[in-house]
């Protein structure tokens, strides 16, 4: 499916969220907290928009970008290329379950809206943890629903009933943009995602809502 809708992914992405994705990418690359000339690992990084964000942020970082969809990773290298960051970013077709580093081999680590759609998610932050340093930070950054009842009730109407058919009809995928809510309604509550972070090994995680409660931003240090 993400293979499918790659071409317009960007595209979609910035429409469907008013622009907001970005911004939103900007605040959990700032969380990550990377130290002077860190190496950072986003996981399920699509067309590598946490990569850039994360070179234009930390101008010494070392950056790697892993994802299993080989379509996204082509776009994101073309986009890495073209920002001449082809030095610093490297972009690697892996599975999220299965990250193929060594324990402790990066400062910090990022998933944008990426852990909701791994089989395995809690198997996904054990990886996060593992290869990630002690005293270095874990960020999610993943829809969720929002807590105020009228806000919700309106972007539950458009998130549900408006946003499917706008995906069907740009991204030519039949059923991309109905999974989007879908997954959205199946994955835990901010509460929850913080248990699933301790669980996998994380202390002190806390979390922030943006935009009203469409999206949260969890931070855990291994
Ligand atoms: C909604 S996109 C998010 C992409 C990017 N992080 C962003 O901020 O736009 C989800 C990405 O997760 C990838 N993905 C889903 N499950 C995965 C897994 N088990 N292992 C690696 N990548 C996975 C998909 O291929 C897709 O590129």
């Amino acid at each position: 499916m993400f293979s499918a809708i790659a071409p317009r992914y960007d595209f979609l992405n910035r429409l469907l969220s008013a622009g907001r994705d970005r911004a939103w990418r900007r605040e959990a690359v700032a969380a990550t907290a990377l130290p002077q000339g860190g190496r950072l690992l986003d996981v399920c990084t699509g067309t590598a928009d946490m990569t850039l964000e994360a070179a234009r942020q930390y101008p010494e970082a070392r950056i790697v970008g892993v994802d299993f969809s080989r379509p996204m990773i082509a776009l994101g290298t073309t986009k890495v290329e073209r920002a001449r960051l082809a030095d610093r970013i490297q972009l690697q077709v892996a599975p999220a379950e299965a990250l193929p580093y060594p324990d402790a081999s990066f400062d910090a680590v990022t998933v944008a809206f990426g852990l909701r759609n791994v089989p395995n998610r809690r198997r996904g932050l054990r990886e996060m943890c593992r290869v990630v340093r002690a005293g270095g930070r874990a960020v999610v950054l993943e829809f969720t629903t929002p807590p105020g009842r009228l806000f919700r009730g309106v972007y539950l109407w458009y998130f549900h009933r408006v946003l499917p058919c706008i995906g069907r009809l740009l991204s030519g995928h039949p059923s991309a943009y109905s999974y989007l809510p879908a997954s959205v309604g199946d994955f835990p509550s901010p509460e929850g995602l913080a248990a699933w972070m301790r669980d996998a090994g994380f202390s002190g995680v806390s979390y922030r809502l943006l935009t009203g409660g469409i999206v949260a931003i969890h931070v855990g240090q291994k």
